[in-house]
């Protein structure tokens, strides 16, 4: 990298390169790290701690705010990682705001979903888990259930009805927890115009934060995502009404994803060395090449395949994808073991 680094005298050259990291079997598996992964994001920063080339965390997983999840991410790998450098698959939904205004929502997923959707400036929402615990016996499963969900706040009363305001947006932000009781209440807001209980109306908009059917976790084999889930309750929607389910997905493998990932990228690239050039260009800066590394053909590979260049993949073997050779559906650029492997030859080739 000797002849891409700031020297005195000089003004350096920003880096033409970035990089976007899948985080599911690429960087984790659970909250474990995997692939050398700490050793390789450690290798995108000076030894002054300050980062050399753009990256970020191109997920569709969810369910915490982006600065949040940027403070696990350091923690985790021991590296300095901001909010901006942290794009998971509910970040697009912060562009809604306008469109409910001062309407009821309900964000549904693990972790805490109504407080991305508060802290993305929704004013009116609430998680189906409270949602739900203000209609008795809308879960008939219920007293049969081990766990404790958290119940409405009895001090806390929203200022609205909940029995008389309708849900007017419907938003999955990360893997549901409760399957059951979530298709259940779904169902009910979905099919009645969003008010459980109420007669037949039309059905309000729902937003997944994205479609993967699977995704690598702790355990040995792929494990069912949000894409799972969409079927179950699209299957299930479908035959209890006589209109189809309608719905929009977000995240990877959608083009506009990895176009305002690229975006990302080149304002950092920016900020890396930002008086190496002149002011129309910073406006400008586009990377030559953006590297996608991810573990799941169908979403990455794919993803990266359709946004065209400056993307480029590179397909690992610690996630989804465990074939010897490429995947022969959505074939890689490259294809390696691990990211560690992944950034020595992204390295190698572009310093
Ligand atoms: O739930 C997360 C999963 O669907 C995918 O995460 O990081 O592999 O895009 P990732
Ligand atoms: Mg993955």
């Amino acid at each position: 990298l000797a002849h891409r680094l700031p020297h005195s005298g000089a003004a350096p050259a920003r880096p033409s390169f970035g990089i976007a990291f899948d985080i599911d079997g690429v960087i984790l598996r659970g909250r474990s790290p995997i692939g050398g992964s700490p050793q390789a994001i450690r290798r995108l920063y000076s030894e002054d701690g300050s980062l050399k080339i753009p990256f970020l965390f191109l997920t569709n997983g969810g369910g915490v705010p982006e600065h949040k999840r940027a403070l696990e991410l350091s923690e985790l790998l021991g590296v300095n990682i901001s909010p901006a450098q942290v794009v998971l698959g509910h970040s697009p939904y912060r562009e809604l705001v306008n469109r409910f205004e001062d309407d009821l929502i309900i964000a549904v997923g693990k972790g805490e979903p109504a407080a991305v959707m508060a802290d993305y400036g929704f004013r009116k929402v609430l998680s189906i888990d409270e949602y739900s615990s203000y209609f008795r016996g809308i879960d008939p499963l219920a007293p049969f259930k081990k766990w404790i969900v958290q119940q409405a706040d009895s001090k806390v009363h929203p200022s609205y009805d909940v029995f008389e305001e309708r849900v007017k947006g419907v938003f999955v932000l990360s893997d549901p927890v409760d399957w059951g009781r979530d298709l259940q209440v779904l169902c009910d807001i979905l099919l009645t115009g969003g008010l459980p209980g109420s007669g037949r109306g039309d059905q309000p908009p729902l937003y997944f934060a994205s479609d993967d059917l699977e995704y690598q976790a702790k355990f040995p084999s792929e494990r069912l995502g949000m894409g799972a889930f969409r079927i179950a309750l699209e299957s299930i929607f479908n035959q209890v009404n006589v209109h189809q389910l309608k719905y929009i997905s977000y995240g990877k493998p959608n083009p506009f994803v990895f176009k305002n990932a690229a975006n990302i990228l080149g304002k950092l690239a920016m900020s890396i060395y930002p008086s190496s050039l002149p002011a129309m260009e910073l406006k400008e800066h586009q990377l030559s090449t953006i590297y996608m590394i991810g573990d799941n053909p169908k979403v990455d590979i794919n993803g990266a395949s359709k946004a065209g260049p400056p993307w480029s993949s590179v397909l690992t073997r610690t996630g989804v994808f465990r074939g010897k050779d490429n995947d022969p559906q959505f074939p890689a650029d490259l294809v390696v073991d691990t990211v560690e492997d992944a950034i020595n030859c992204i390295l190698e080739k572009e310093c």
